[in-house]
């Protein structure tokens, strides 16, 4: 035998690499990413204090409207707002229990839970101002612990005003002191990647870019190769949920249009106070 025939040589049993046809991976899909109503989706849903969610999808995809519909399920929330317009926060000081702050202010949580941090952004100076308002709030709240702290655009945040770093902290140690942290981001790549690790409450949305998909398909306890295979194909404003610590996987869509409200909802009787 010559050598060359030793290192091409098959061995007896090659694997043949079976691969799965479009039918095997809906099947696959079907039953371990069902697709499920909204109300059913929170019927079963557990968000403890201290876990965090992760919106990840392009502009238009249903983030901010998706947010709408889980502020409810926490009763201690702050919503950072950085536009000096947003329909949004506008809706949630309308109808609902938010008020409305530009600095943050030393207020007992019990007598104001539900605030809008929006400092004035409306003249050049605005980064730089919001920049000081968001990093004084990071560090207070951090002591108030307990909160939930939402940011809808988490890149302006991180890399505009420059506070990778306190979001860096929240995510790694915001369980611990019951920091619940909320963060939507347009593009996985723009966001420390502490956001996927940290985050036990995962939604994303349809994406054809390989970038995204690779990032999200990375994620711990989800399946990587489902996540590949279903993220470019998710129906309009439909989201991937997963929980990364349980590997469970969902699909479903937030009722349209928003409704935020609490609706007199109690809150949770395990949630504890911030101080
Ligand atoms: N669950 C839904 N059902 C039906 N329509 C929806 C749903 N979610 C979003 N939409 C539609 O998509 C539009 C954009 O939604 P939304 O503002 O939540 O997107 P977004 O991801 O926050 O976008 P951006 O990154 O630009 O902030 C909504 O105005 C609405 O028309
Ligand atoms: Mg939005």
């Amino acid at each position: 035998m010559s050598q060359e025939s030793l290192f091409f040589r098959q061995p007896a049993h090659t694997p043949v690499r079976h691969i799965r046809t479009p039918e095997e991976w809906e099947a696959d899909i079907a039953t371990e990413v069902p697709r499920v109503p909204w109300d059913v989706f929170v019927q079963e849903w557990r968000w403890l204090q201290g876990e965090h969610v992760g919106l990840i999808g392009p502009t238009g995809a249903g983030k901010t409207t998706l947010l709408g519909a889980i502020l409810p399920y926490r009763w201690y929330v702050v919503v950072f707002g950085t536009k000096p317009a947003d329909d949004t926060l506008d809706m949630l000081l309308e109808q609902e229990d938010y008020r409305k702050y530009e600095e943050w202010l030393k207020v007992k949580a019990k007598k104001s839970p539900r605030r809008v941090l929006w400092p004035d952004a409306t003249d050049i100076t605005a980064e730089e101002h919001q920049r000081v308002v968001f990093a004084n709030a990071f560090a207070a709240i951090y002591k108030e612990m307990n909160w939930c702290v939402v940011n809808d655009e988490g890149w302006y945040i991180a890399e505009m005003l420059r506070l990778k770093q306190p979001m860096r902290v929240y995510w790694t140690q915001g369980r611990s002191l019951g920091l619940s942290f909320v963060v939507c981001t347009q593009r996985p790549a723009w966001v420390p990647v502490e956001m996927y690790d940290g985050s036990t409450h995962l939604f994303m949305w349809r994406t054809t870019e390989e970038e995204a998909i690779r990032r999200m398909s990375s994620l711990g306890a989800a399946n990587s190769a489902l996540v590949k295979y279903i993220v470019p194909r998710l129906e309009e404003n439909q989201a991937l949920y997963i929980n990364t610590r349980t590997g469970v996987m969902r699909r479903t869509r937030a009722p349209w249009p928003i409704r935020p409200s609490h609706q007199g909802k109690e809150p949770d009787p395990t949630e504890v106070t911030p101080q």
